[in-house]
């Protein structure tokens, strides 16, 4: 079937790596660049969604592999990339898509709740951008990196703060490297998702339907994104089209951004009250809407 926006061989040639590839945008994305031509690993925690997502881009006849590696340990991503590039030839293309969030009230943070998801988004990020970026500046080939960042990634947003400060580093980063890589011809990029209804997301932060109406009614254009939307601006971000955009952050969230953003429309309800709607620790073991109905959160 013909992509609905671009060239079929948009990137033909090309060796891409989609972290937290096995679900949700990640799985999205990967799909789309095997779509349009690119051989395509996909790394993730679980093998067995990761090699699901490999598998499908087998049968619709492309390349992928399947890898696995937690981004926290810089060790086995290297580890990984070795086994993606074994694969499926030198990396050109990264997406830093693997994520980490929850919803809480800030004072009942542990100090390993917040390590676990600065530890995913950002160092995460730093570990797989810099792996990637020192094998391309040692081929001497030129390469893109895009990371996946959020839209309260620069104002910032009650209820998710580790998440906040996490992927506000991966801005940063994303701007740091566009300048300092520039002479290798490696490009950074990141995207400002906001609502893309996705299982994961869905089950970690958005608690209830009252929630999700308050979501949903925030977007300007009253709806929640579509992961083939964010896969298309992906598309273009890491292929030559884009040789000229390097160190943006481009916001995909349907207007939120200039109408507030994060979980702010939240911040003024009593703690308690957020405890009692699955904000914490309640929510650990998978809440939200996504989650069996089972009363078996009992935290
Ligand atoms: N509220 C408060 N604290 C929470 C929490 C919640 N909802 N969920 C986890 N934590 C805390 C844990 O209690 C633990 O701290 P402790 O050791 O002091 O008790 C810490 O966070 C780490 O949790 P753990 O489950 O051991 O870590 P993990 O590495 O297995 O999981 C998470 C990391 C918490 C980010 C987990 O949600 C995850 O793996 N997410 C990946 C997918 C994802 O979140 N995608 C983003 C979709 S938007």
């Amino acid at each position: 079937m013909s992509d609905p926006v671009f060239r079929s061989d948009l990137l033909a040639g090309k060796v891409a790596l989609v972290t937290g590839g096995g679900s949700g945008l990640g799985r999205a994305m990967a799909l789309r660049f095997a779509a349009l031509g690119a051989r395509v690993a996909v790394l993730g925690r679980d093998a067995a969604k990761v090699e699901a997502v490999a598998g499908e881009i087998a049968a619709a006849g492309g390349r992928g592999a399947a890898v696995t590696a937690d981004v926290r340990d810089a060790a086995a991503v290297e580890a990984a990339l070795d086994a993606a590039e074994a694969a499926l030839g030198p990396i050109d293309i990264l997406v830093n898509n693997a994520a980490g969030n929850f919803l809480s009230p800030s004072e009942d943070l542990s100090p390993n709740a917040f390590a676990a998801v600065v530890g995913i988004v950002l160092q995460g990020t730093f570990h797989c951008t810099q792996a990637v970026g020192k094998r391309l500046i040692a081929r001497g080939a030129p390469g893109a990196v895009l990371s996946i960042a959020t839209t309260y990634a620069e104002g910032g947003t009650a209820y998710a703060l580790p998440s906040a400060c996490a992927k506000a580093g991966v801005v940063v980063l994303t701007r740091s490297l566009a300048v300092e890589w520039a002479k290798y011809g490696i490009r950074l990029n990141a995207i400002a998702p906001g609502p893309f209804p996705t299982e994961g997301a869905w089950a970690r932060l958005v608690l209830s339907p009252e929630m999700e109406k308050v979501a949903r009614d925030h977007v300007p254009l009253r709806r929640f994104g579509d992961p083939q939307e964010l896969a298309a601006l992906a598309a273009y971000l890491v292929s030559d089209a884009a040789s000229y955009v390097t160190g943006t952050l481009v916001p995909i969230d349907g207007g939120e951004s200039h109408a507030g953003f994060g979980f702010n429309a939240f911040a003024h309800l009593p703690a308690d009250t957020l405890r009692a709607m699955g904000f914490g620790r309640a929510s650990r073991k998978g809440g939200g809407l996504n989650a069996p109905s089972t009363g078996d959160v009992t935290q």
